[in-house]
């Protein structure tokens, strides 16, 4: 494995009372887009603004090739910041606005101008340097502003929730872009979202953050296949939770007791330290995601699979796919994808038919809840 780019070893930063980064060690690749991702609050600006200098930790290093950054200043680092919602100078040429970075050190004109015309060849911006802001379309001023960071020559661009600002058509379209933007300068990105999707469709891999804890780091599809706990398959998609409160072993199976699926022969390996016949104590859950779950209408038995009965609820239609709601009791309901043809024969069928959901016990995880 190559040296880490990046490699974060045991920091926290506390505020006060607050431990807004709760002892996170973490590695970057070179030439990687890697996504901070995590609900509001949960420390990931703040983990970002370490890494750019803007604030120090409480404990702990950043090392960048191997080299130690912590005590360095935000202008020695090869690091920089694009901020959120792409600010430009309005009133400055585009040429200005990338020029600046190099102006404010006081560099050659002669140089500012090759750099210049480099960094806007890089975003594929060429022959627009007179344009000012309002002339660009938001992609183009998006440009703009990596260029901007870009002309720095910098190892590592942070981009904290870069697409939070823009609507949603834009939004899906910059993604690309920003994607496009890195394989052209080959800059390693790290980029702050609260957004699973975005998260998903940009990065290389995802680390997912809880309170200030990092919970797993991974690539998108083995976050959603393979998450090590309830608050990682939530974030990551959506998933239903069933609380256990049992699990014996019967013939060195486990046989799981949850809620209202009663005990349930599963097929994983058993988790450390669980003791045959006790109280798990310990929160955990059985999970399956909506998209696992088929719906039937008679009870028809299909191999492997488990099948809760309830009452048909609500069909939101989304294009391709439908997500039908099964009311399971007063409490509780379990909602699936389905393709419209499914969604259409359902819909004939009308609210407190009796309906089946069902899926293969083998595609539940039990995992642990989460903290919260
Ligand atoms: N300068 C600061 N002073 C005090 N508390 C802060 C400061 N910056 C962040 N925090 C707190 O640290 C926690 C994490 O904040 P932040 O990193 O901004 O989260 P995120 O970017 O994930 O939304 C929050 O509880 C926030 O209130
Ligand atoms: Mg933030």
């Amino acid at each position: 494995m190559t040296e880490p780019i990046i490699s974060i070893r045991g920091v926290s930063k506390r505020f006060g009372g607050v431990t807004a980064i709760d002892n996170i060690s973490l590695d970057i690749e070179a030439g990687e887009i890697f996504a901070l991702l995590g609900p509001s609050g949960c420390g990931k600006s703040t983990l970002l603004r370490m890494l750019a200098g803007f604030e120090h930790p409480s404990d702990g290093s950043v090392l960048l090739d191997g080299k130690d950054l912590t005590r360095l200043p935000p202008n020695r680092r090869p690091i920089n910041m694009v901020f959120q919602s792409y600010a430009v100078f309005p009133h400055m040429t585009v040429a200005k606005n990338v020029a600046y970075g190099l102006e404010m050190e006081r560099t050659k004109r002669s140089e500012i101008r090759t750099r210049v015309a480099q960094a806007l060849e890089q975003v594929q911006l060429e022959g627009l340097g007179d344009r000012r802001p309002d002339q660009l379309s938001g992609g183009q001023r998006q440009r703009v502003a990596v260029a901007r960071a870009l002309i720095k020559r910098p190892r590592v661009l942070l981009l904290d929730e870069p697409l939070s600002a823009l609507d949603a058509k834009l939004r899906d379209a910059m993604r690309l872009e920003l994607v496009k933007l890195q394989e052209m300068s080959g800059v390693t990105f790290i980029i702050v979202t609260h957004d699973q999707y975005e998260a998903m469709a940009l990065a290389d891999r995802i680390a997912v953050l809880e309170n200030g804890c990092l919970r797993q780091v991974d690539t998108p599809r083995s976050l959603y296949n393979n998450p090590v706990d309830a608050f990682v398959a939530d974030f990551i998609g959506n998933v239903h939770t069933f609380d256990v409160s049992k699990i014996d072993l019967v013939e060195g199976r486990m046989r799981v007791h949850a809620d209202i699926l009663g005990p349930l022969m599963i097929d994983k390996p058993i988790p450390e330290g669980l003791l045959p016949g006790v109280q798990t104590g310990r929160g955990r859950v059985l999970t399956i995601r909506p998209e696992s779950i088929g719906i039937k209408t008679g009870e028809t038995y299909v191999p492997g699979h488990l099948t809760v009965s309830g009452t048909m609820g609500d069909i939101a239609f989304q294009g391709q796919h439908s997500v039908v709601e099964i009311r399971i009791n007063n409490s509780r309901s379990i909602s699936a994808i389905v393709d419209d043809a499914t969604a259409r024969e359902l819909d004939g069928l009308g609210h407190e038919t009796t309906v089946h959901a069902h899926w293969a016990v083998a595609d539940m995880h039990l995992l642990e809840s989460s903290i919260n």
